[in-house]
């Protein structure tokens, strides 16, 4: 049998500053390159080349942005240009390209990442990492890459100390199984000459160093919570369960898309929150499943005001009567419809009183750390409403928390017992009390 050999000589010629990633020979990767250093266009080459060069039948590659969108708008276009005539069908809208080889590459975007369930691949580029919802990569990419012992990129640029943060500190310390490269704007000389000065001074210090020096540290752009969420660090611990005490739960309750849910107990004037979870497309019966089989002994559950208004689907029912079928009726609360700004003034004032379990709401935290205000690109500023993204959910839902503390009641502290002392030998009868009693009464009228 004769093997027809496939020669195709790729339009690329990589910049200097990435010749090293193109020669790396570990499993795993990490790119924090600053922005237009060239880090999507090599990783697009990148892919292509293994998938031109598979020796099996079928080679799976996959490019994921955090939007499918954003996958489609910039690497679609870079795939079909360097692959040229080596495409031998290009599927536009699965955003599939099969190679001559049988190989294919698909675009993908983590905001869908279930549809990569099931799927298998022998290499994975994620771009721009840094936007992802941090439980993609344990939940749905790194299962897709066991069987076949595929590759995984990481690329992009800082947005604080988050799951990117900590896939970085990883490859330091692992570098026989991570490459890990990273360029800052000063030291690469990629851009024309003049355009760090031009972008500096039209950039706050923190944009400039998050965007072209790398820094992990710069305070995240246009995020509601950054202040507090930084002072909040230390407090980002092991959170435990205290059994003797209620766990109340703050919802935002997405009908088609996410819901998510907070788990937390007032103790003084210390919330601990406890627990979260965040699920996408799942039924009322299932996410009361959830509720319920994490045996906590529950107090409240706070809902947002929309949960009052009646479905077509379940029968006129709303969602806090399904709810209740599972909760209990007692235990459900409508939280006040306050403005978003209002929302989000009352969790700046409870935040500094939270602690939160570092594992269990680790997404959670991850949400409120990036939840941010929308970007206007026309006028080049941050609006004041916020970004719709996978944060939007899990920040609703600790709105409702802020908004529900303010009115719990607090509980009383006990009664203190008071010695009642009268006469010299504490001799004093119920009368003699009685009469006392009055005489202060008629003293003050
Ligand atoms: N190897 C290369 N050859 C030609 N142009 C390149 C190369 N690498 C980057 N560029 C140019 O730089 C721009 C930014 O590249 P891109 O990969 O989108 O950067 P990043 O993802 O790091 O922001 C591209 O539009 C392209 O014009
Ligand atoms: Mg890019």
């Amino acid at each position: 049998m004769s093997v027809k050999k496939i020669e195709h000589i790729i339009n690329y010629k990589a910049r200097d500053a990435f010749k090293p990633f193109h020669a790396r020979t570990q499993r795993w990767a990490v790119l924090v390159c600053h922005r237009r250093a060239g880090k999507t266009i090599s990783a697009c080459v990148d892919i292509l080349r293994a998938a031109l060069s598979f020796k099996g039948k079928n080679g799976q590659f996959a490019y994921v942005s955090p939007y499918r969108s954003q996958a489609k708008s910039i690497s679609w276009e870079y795939f079909k240009y360097y692959a040229g005539t080596t495409a031998k069908d290009t599927n536009e809208s699965e955003l599939m390209i099969t190679l001559v080889n049988g190989s294919k590459i698909r675009l993908f975007g983590a905001d869908n990442a279930d549809a990569m369930r099931g799927l298998g691949f022998d290499g994975v580029y994620l771009d721009e990492y840094g936007d992802f919802k941090p439980s993609v990569w344990g939940n749905v990419i790194r299962p897709t890459l066991s069987d076949r012992q595929g590759w995984c990129v990481f690329g992009g640029t800082p947005k604080g100390k988050n799951g990117f943060w900590e896939i970085k500190q990883t490859a330091l310390r692992i570098p026989k199984e991570w490459f890990y490269m990273e360029l800052k704007a000063s030291q690469s000389n990629l851009l024309p000459a003049g355009e760090i000065e031009a972008v500096k001074a039209q950039l706050t210090p923190d944009q400039y160093m998050q965007e072209y020096e790398c820094s992990f540290e710069a305070a995240l752009l246009g995020a509601f919570y950054g202040t507090e969420m930084n002072e909040a660090q230390s407090r980002i611990i092991d959170v435990a369960y205290d059994n003797n005490l209620p766990v109340h739960t703050a919802w935002d309750l997405g009908y088609r898309d996410d819901t998510a849910c907070w788990f937390y107990q007032v103790i003084g004037n210390e919330l601990h929150i406890i627990d979260f979870f965040a699920v996408s497309g799942e039924n009322i019966t299932n996410i009361c499943s959830i509720v319920l089989n994490k045996r906590y002994r529950y107090g409240k559950h706070y809902l947002p005001h929309d949960a009052r208004a009646k479905t077509l689907a379940a029968a006129g029912k709303s969602i806090i009567e399904q709810m209740a079928e599972h909760l209990g009726i007692n235990s459900m609360e409508i939280v006040p419809d306050l403005s978003i700004q209002d929302g989000i003034q009352a969790v700046r004032k409870i935040l500094p009183n939270c602690w939160f379990d570092r594992v269990k709401c680790e997404e959670g935290i991850e949400a409120l750390r990036q939840y941010s205000r929308d970007y206007d690109q026309d006028k080049k500023a941050y609006r004041q409403t916020p970004k719709h993204n996978w944060c939007s959910h899990p920040a609703d839902a600790f709105r409702m928390l802020a908004v529900a503390w303010r009115q719990e009641p607090v509980p009383k502290a006990p009664n203190r017992e008071v010695a009642l002392i009268v006469g010299d030998q504490n001799t004093a009868t119920l009368e003699d009390v009685w009469a006392d009693h009055n005489k202060y009464k008629r003293s003050r009228i």
